[in-house]
C-alpha cells in the first residue's frame, strides 16, 4: 500500500487540465447496459472506480477496451444479472446497474450497499422509484432480487433529491411503457449529462437541469454513431482551485466549465482569492490573507457536500472563524480530527463545524477516510510549515486521476511512497526524482 509525502509550504502555479466526470462517468458506463451494442465514451477519467466499473460489467457479459481516455464497450449480450458483494463493497455506486438491467432483463441482484465512512447511505428510494415503475424486489443474504415483466410510466416523488437515485430511475423509466413523470429530482450536473447521453441513446427526455424530468418511454434504445464525450470533473477543478488558494498560488484549470462551479467559486471569492473565466477554464490565484467564510452544503447548484472537506481545510490557514454546516451526510468531518493533528483549531457541534483560523498548519501524519477527506488532507499537507504523511491514498485513487503527477507539474514537493517507508531522506529523494518516478 502508498502513502504520499509531502513538503509543504510552496505556492503552485501554473496550469492544469481537468479529467472526466468520476460521478458522470460511472452511471454513464453502467447507462449502456439499456442500448444493446458497441458504446464508445470519451474523456473517462483513468480511476479505481472506473476499472471497477468496467470489471463490474465485463462480469455482466460487457467486455471493454480502454485507449487512455477512450473507452469501448460491448453490450449486446447480459450473460448475468449479479452485482457481486465483492464488487459492491468497493464501490456502492454499482447499484446503479439496478434500474438498466431490470429495464433491459427483467431481472438484476445486487449485493445491498452497507453504510460508509460518511454515513448510512440507504438506497429505499431507489428502490421506491423502480417499484414505481412495475419492479419487485427481495432482500435476501444481503442481496437485493429485482424482478420486472414491462415497466410502465409512473408518477414518483423522491423525498430528497438523490443523485444516484434519480439516476437509477431515469434509467429504468426511458424503456418503461408510457409517460413517466420524476419529481423533486437531482439537478446535479453528472444527472445532466446522464440525461444527454439517454438522448443520444434515443431516449425522450424533458426538463433536463430541471427537479422535474418527463420521460416518455420508447421500446428500443442503441448506442450513438459518435463517442460521447463525458462532462469535466468540477469537484477535481474545485480541488485544483482550493490548491492555489490554500498555497497562495495561481492555477488555472482547463477543460473546465466554471457554470458548474458557481457556489464554490463565490466561497473562494469571499475567502479572498481572485477567481478569473473563460467558458471553458477557471483560474484562481491569491496574494492577500484569507479570510474566514460561511458555507452550507446543498444539493446543485447549491453548495457541493464533496468540496466541503477542502473547504475546511482551506478554512484552517484563514485568519479568524469560517462556519461549515453539512446538511447531506450525517457523518462527514472525519477529516476534521486529521486537520486537528496538523494544528487545525476545528470544534464540531452536530452538523456545523467551527473553523478558528490561525493561518499556518504544521507538517504531520495524518490518515484519510474517504475520498474527499484524503483531498483535503493532501490540499492542508501543501500549505503546512514542514514533511506530511498522507495514509491509505487508495481513497484518493478511486476519485482523482493521477493527482501527484499533475500537483508535482503546479510545483509542488510531493511524491508517492511505499507505506513502510519511514526515512525522510528516501521521502526527499523521491519529491527530486523525475515526475514519472515520483507518481509511480
Ligand atoms: C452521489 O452519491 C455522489 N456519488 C457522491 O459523491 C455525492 O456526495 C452525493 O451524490 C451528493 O452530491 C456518485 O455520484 C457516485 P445521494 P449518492 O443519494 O447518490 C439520502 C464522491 O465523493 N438518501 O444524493 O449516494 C442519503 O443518505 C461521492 O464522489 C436516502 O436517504 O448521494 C444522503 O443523505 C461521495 N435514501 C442524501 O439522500 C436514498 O435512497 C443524498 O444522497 C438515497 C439517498
Amino acid at each position: 500500500m502508498d502513502k504520499i509525502v509531502v513538503d509543504g509550504g510552496r505556492p503552485l502555479r501554473g496550469t492544469v487540465r481537468a479529467s472526466g466526470a468520476k460521478n458522470a462517468a460511472l452511471p454513464l458506463l453502467i447507462a449502456t447496459l439499456v442500448a444493446p451494442g458497441e458504446h464508445r465514451l470519451a474523456n473517462v477519467p483513468a480511476l479505481a472506480d472506473t476499472s471497477t466499473t468496467l470489471s463490474l460489467l465485463g462480469r455482466l457479459g460487457c467486455p471493454s477496451l480502454v485507449d487512455g481516455d477512450q473507452v469501448r464497450l460491448d453490450t449486446s449480450r447480459i450473460a448475468f444479472h449479479e452485482a457481486p458483494y465483492d464488487v459492491v463493497r468497493k464501490m456502492r455506486a454499482s447499484v446503479l446497474v439496478l434500474g438498466p438491467m431490470l429495464a433491459r432483463a427483467g431481472e438484476a441482484k445486487v449485493s445491498l450497499p452497507g453504510g460508509c465512512a460518511i454515513g448510512t447511505r440507504p438506497i429505499d428510494q431507489h428502490l421506491k422509484g423502480l417499484e414505481a415503475l412495475g419492479c419487485r424486489f427481495t432482500l435476501e443474504g444481503g442481496y437485493v432480487h429485482g424482478k420486472a415483466g414491462d415497466l410502465r410510466g409512473a408518477d414518483f416523488r423522491f423525498d430528497m433529491p438523490t443523485v444516484t437515485g434519480t439516476e437509477n430511475v431515469l434509467t429504468a423509466a426511458v424503456l418503461a411503457q408510457g409517460t413517466s413523470v420524476l419529481r423533486n429530482c437531482a439537478r446535479e450536473p453528472e444527472v445532466v449529462d446522464l440525461c444527454h447521453f439517454l438522448v443520444a441513446l434515443g431516449a425522450r427526455i424533458d426538463g433536463i437541469g430541471t427537479e422535474t424530468l418527463t420521460i416518455e418511454g420508447v421500446s428500443r434504445l442503441s448506442p450513438p454513431t459518435r463517442p460521447y464525450r463525458i462532462v469535466s470533473d468540477r469537484i477535481e477543478t474545485g480541488t485544483f482551485l482550493v490548491a492555489a488558494a490554500i498555497t497562495g498560488g495561481d492555477v488555472e484549470v482547463t477543460d473546465a466549465d466554471p457554470a458548474l462551479l458557481g457556489s464554490v467559486i463565490d466561497a473562494l471569492r469571499s475567502a479572498g482569492c481572485t477567481i478569473t473565466t473563460t467558458p471553458t477554464s477557471v483560474r484562481c490565484a491569491r496574494s492577500g490573507p484569507l479570510r474566514p467564510f460561511s458555507l452550507v452544503t446543498a444539493p446543485f447548484p447549491g453548495f457541493p457536500t464533496d468540496m466541503q472537506a477542502q473547504l475546511m481545510a482551506l478554512a484552517c490557514l484563514a485568519e479568524g472563524d469560517s462556519t461549515l454546516v453539512e446538511t447531506i451526510f450525517e457523518n462527514r468531518f472525519m477529516h476534521a480530527a486529521e486537520l486537528r493533528r496538523m494544528g487545525g483549531r476545528i470544534t464540531e457541534k452536530g452538523n456545523l463545524a467551527t473553523v478558528h483560523g490561525t493561518g499556518r498548519l504544521s507538517g504531520a501524519a495524518v490518515m484519510a477516510s474517504d475520498l474527499r477527506a484524503s483531498a483535503a488532507l493532501v490540499l492542508a499537507a501543501l500549505a503546512a510549515d514542514g514533511l506530511s504523511e498522507v495514509l491509505r491514498v487508495y481513497h484518493l485513487d478511486r476519485g482523482y486521476e493521477d493527482m501527484v503527477g499533475k500537483l508535482r507539474r503546479l510545483g509542488a514537493r510531493i511524491a508517492r511512497v511505499s507505506d513502510g517507508e519511514r526515512d525522510a531522506a528516501r521521502f526527499q529523494a523521491a519529491m527530486d526524482a523525475p515526475l514519472l518516478e515520483a507518481s509511480g
